[in-house]
């Protein structure tokens, strides 16, 4: 393919790229979205390789096709709830391509380049190859923590903020070795031990970060990897590879700020680590205990039908409980008995960005009814009925009660202050950040044990 036309596709392929961002911000435009981004990469992939610069095509065709059915069977596979986990690991392979990439092209630049040109090729691979390492071992560390094969508890080393500078510092040093070694080759040693170093500093800021922080960490990592690829692209002279690098990387950054004002978190604070506890079922903390009021289905059924507006806040519960089809038939129900039923749906609520609003799209929930935290939480106190679906740490009233909470600050969505809180769960279990939550006690909440999707099936039967 001649060089023009390789380009003609790179800028239709980027332009896509950006229609299929724009797509994915709302839920109405996200399935649009996706389909831009896959003919987005169709294109990008079959422009790169078939363009002169590129030879063995057998061998790519055949690597390529090992990679897709990899990723076609494991992406079908997987559990909406492990998402989190497999985004860590495709992020770690991106880190790895950019330091095999880096290396390659610092043993074989393939181009003879001269003086400045020289240096600017060399920082592009020393940086390349720094935050790949990173991001490399950063995403397997994340990877085992959300699996739960590695304690999401920070790993908290002595003098650790030290350590860290002294690594950076030696990185900085082993960077000007690197860019003065006289022949082509000649700084692979201070490229290795800087590598080395990288490994282990991703190893060292992940294992710091607590599991309450990870969903922030995947994100950041998101951003890194965006970064490792835009500094591939220079590396190789491609524009799409630094436009789709610079995407990702600023998306993934904007992701993080967001999720971390949603957890009340300051973002250096967060890569500091040292905050969250075991993403446990701890049971409840001393001094909040008191009385409980269960309720049995039917009697939640009479409280919906005598509600005339009632606001369904999903959570990680739901999910775990496959019950937004139940849900869903819930809300029908209710709706064609004259009752107004919105939802709303916190930022972190689940286990990933947008996982309840993936949930409730498949359930066919209608989007109009689906609101976000900040454009319902005023309407609590007008409401009748707050359901609340296993979610907990995103409706703790402690967040804002208790300065003294480790989510102290937290925005949360204020069921409490609804006529009655229905909350659906299966024990006193903590949610993820293992914090014990008040509103199970308060006077207005009642507690449905059991497992989300049967309690809502034995509410619909008893709406019958
Ligand atoms: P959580 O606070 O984790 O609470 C979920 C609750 O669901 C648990 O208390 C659990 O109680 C209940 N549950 C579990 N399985 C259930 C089932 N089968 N039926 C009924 N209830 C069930 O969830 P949340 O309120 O959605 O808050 C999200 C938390 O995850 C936040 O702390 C957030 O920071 C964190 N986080 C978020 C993300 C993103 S990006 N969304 C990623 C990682 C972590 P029982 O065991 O008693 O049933």
């Amino acid at each position: 393919m001649p060089a023009g036309v390789v380009t003609a596709s790179y800028i239709v392929a980027s332009i896509l790229f950006i229609l299929s961002l724009g797509g994915l911000s709302h839920q109405e435009s996200a399935r649009r979205g996706n389909v831009y981004g896959i003919i987005g990469m169709a294109i990008a992939i079959i422009a790169t390789i078939s363009s002169d610069r590129v030879s063995g095509l057998g061998l790519i065709i055949a690597m390529m096709a090992i990679g897709a059915t990899v990723g076609f069977i494991v992406a079908a596979r997987v559990q909406m709830t492990a998402m989190p986990q497999l985004v860590a690991m495709l992020h770690s392979f991106v880190g790895l391509a950019a330091v095999l990439v880096g290396f390659a092209n610092y043993v074989d630049p393939g181009v003879q380049y001269e003086g400045a040109e020289e240096t600017i090729h060399e920082v592009e691979i020393y940086l390349g190859v720094f935050i790949g390492a990173i991001t490399f071992t950063g995403s397997v560390i994340a990877f085992g923590k959300l699996q739960a094969v590695i304690k999401s508890a920070p790993l908290i080393l002595p003098a650790r903020h030290w350590l860290n500078l002294a690594g950076l510092l030696v990185c900085v040093w082993l960077g000007a070795e690197f860019l003065d070694a006289e022949s082509t080759g000649g700084g692979l040693i201070p490229l290795i031990i800087m590598t080395l170093i990288a490994f282990a500093f991703g190893v060292h800021m992940v294992m710091a970060i607590g599991g309450a922080d990870m969903p922030v960490v995947i994100s950041m990592l998101n951003s890194y990897s965006g970064w490792a690829a835009a500094a591939t692209g220079f590396m190789l002279s491609n524009d799409l590879l630094i436009v789709t690098g610079a995407l990702v990387g600023s998306s993934g950054a904007i992701l993080s700020y967001i999720m971390c004002r949603a957890m009340n978190r300051r973002f250096l604070a967060v890569i500091m680590g040292g905050f969250g506890t075991e993403g446990g079922t701890a049971a409840a903390a001393a001094g909040d205990t008191g009385e409980v009021t269960a309720v049995s289905a039917e009697e939640t059924a009479e409280l919906l039908q005598g509600a005339k507006e009632v606001i369904i806040v999903p959570g990680y519960g739901m999910a775990v409980a496959h019950a937004q089809h139940a849900v869903s038939e819930l809300t029908q129900k209710l709706r064609s008995a004259g009752v107004k039923v919105r939802y709303g749906i916190h930022p972190v609520a689940g286990r990933m960005p947008g996982h309840m609003n993936v949930l409730l799209a498949e359930a066919k929930v209608p989007y109009d009814i689906v609101l976000e935290m900040d454009e319902i939480n005023e309407d609590f106190p007008n409401t009748d009925v707050a359901m609340v679906i296993g979610a907990n740490d995103i409706v703790n009233p402690s967040a804002q009660e208790d300065p003294n909470s480790p989510i102290a600050g937290m925005p949360v969505l204020e069921v409490w202050k609804a006529g009655t809180a229905i909350v659906l769960k299966r024990s006193m279990a903590t949610g993820y950040a293992g914090v014990d939550n008040p509103l199970f006690y308060r006077e207005n909440t009642r507690m449905l044990f059991g497992d989300a999707k049967d309690s809502i099936e034995a509410v619909v039967k008893a709406l019958d």
